[in-house]
């Protein structure tokens, strides 16, 4: 199966990494970073292209570009992992919506085109006879989306909480761990990269409210946006907030809720005893979904990485590739 890809950073270095590495019956015949792209239609040495990024910053040749990529045509999935615009999804959106509209698959792990424009999104990819597959974009390595999918298929879920956010989760463990403040956790989180330069979005809760619209309207067409969600952050959270929970033999947590049959979208800082499941430590991100049959399943697993979102990206070639492409 041939895969072009658009990004080569941290997730599309880390695909790159595996495709070389495993056997996977994969082959990438197009990249391209912000700066320069290569298409090859015999398959590209993708070693070489590894080199070349590390060493000189780019990818390919100056001047090709991602929209020459997704014009090339030679390939089948689309691998969309370019930074996440939450505001227009842009430029990603307009790049997954010609890729699907000349009948590509596309896998993505960008938040951005999924959380703002999902259905206008699957009714292309319906239409066109593709599928549109997006797992990495909600907990990284986790296969949550194909456990609601599939796994799950026929129950009811009755609610999903999860820690959402692996940045939050590590200034909570440390706040409560070390007795940090916020603004020293948060510190300590950006020396190790695991904040961004402008950890906004994360602290405030934002990036686990975009998560929770990605399943509301994938998983339970509730056709939500964020303006729907009821978000609080972590940002006004204290030291002494911590210690009286602690005091109690609990602790604090971040956490994502959807009640699908009530609309309820909520992202808040929440007091759990120090044994509930979602106490996770450090980046970790968890879920626990309550059903009618299953009963209440947990996920936990590792939200964010290269090598741990690409696990999510390939799963999701490999699902299309022994699903849709073999029997078509
Ligand atoms: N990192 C994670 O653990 C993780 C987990 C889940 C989801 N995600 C999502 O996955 C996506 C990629 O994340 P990342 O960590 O790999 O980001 P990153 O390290 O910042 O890499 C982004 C890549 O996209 C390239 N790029 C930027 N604008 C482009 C354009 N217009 N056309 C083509 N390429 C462009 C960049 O080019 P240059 O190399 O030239 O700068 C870079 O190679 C984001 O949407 C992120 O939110 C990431």
């Amino acid at each position: 199966m041939r895969i072009a890809m658009l990004g080569f950073g941290s997730v599309g270095r880390g695909i790159a990494e595996a495709v070389s590495e495993k056997d996977l019956g994969l082959s990438i015949t197009a990249v391209a970073d912000s700066r320069s792209g290569i298409i090859d239609a015999d398959g590209i040495d993708i070693r070489d292209v590894l080199e070349r990024k590390r060493t000189t910053g780019l990818c390919g040749t100056p001047g090709i570009t991602a929209e020459d990529v997704i014009e090339s045509g030679v390939y089948d999935v689309l691998v969309e992992v370019t930074p996440t615009n939450a505001d227009s999804a842009e430029p990603a959106l307009g790049y997954i919506t010609c890729a699907l509209t000349a009948g590509r698959h596309v896998v993505t792990s960008n938040k951005g085109p999924v959380a703002l424009r999902y259905d206008a999104l699957m009714q292309l990819a319906v239409s066109r006879n593709v599928q549109l597959r997006y797992e990495a974009t909600v907990c990284g390595a986790i296969p949550l989306i194909q456990a609601l999918e599939i796994g799950l298929a026929g129950n009811t879920i009755t609610a999903l909480n999860g820690v959402f956010n692996g940045t939050c989760n590590y200034i909570l463990t440390r706040m409560t761990d070390e007795g940090l403040s916020y603004s020293q956790a948060l510190l300590e989180a950006r020396e190790l990269g695991y904040a961004e330069a402008d950890p906004t979005y994360d602290v405030k809760g934002i990036d686990a409210a975009i998560k929770l619209v990605i399943l509301a309207n994938s998983i339970w067409g509730l056709n939500v946006s964020l303006d729907d969600v009821d978000i609080t952050g972590i940002d006004g959270l204290t030291t002494d907030a911590l210690a009286l929970a602690e005091d109690l033999d609990c602790t604090i947590r971040l956490i994502g809720e959807i009640i699908p049959e009530k609309r309820i979208l909520k992202v808040s800082p929440r007091v759990l005893s120090k044994d509930h499941s979602l106490v996770v430590r450090d980046t970790l991100n968890a879920v626990t979904v309550e059903t009618d049959m299953a009963g209440e399943i947990t996920l936990i697993g590792r939200g964010a990485g290269s090598r741990e979102t690409a696990s999510a990206i390939i799963a999701d070639i490999l699902f299309i590739r022994d699903c849709y492409v073999e029997r078509t």
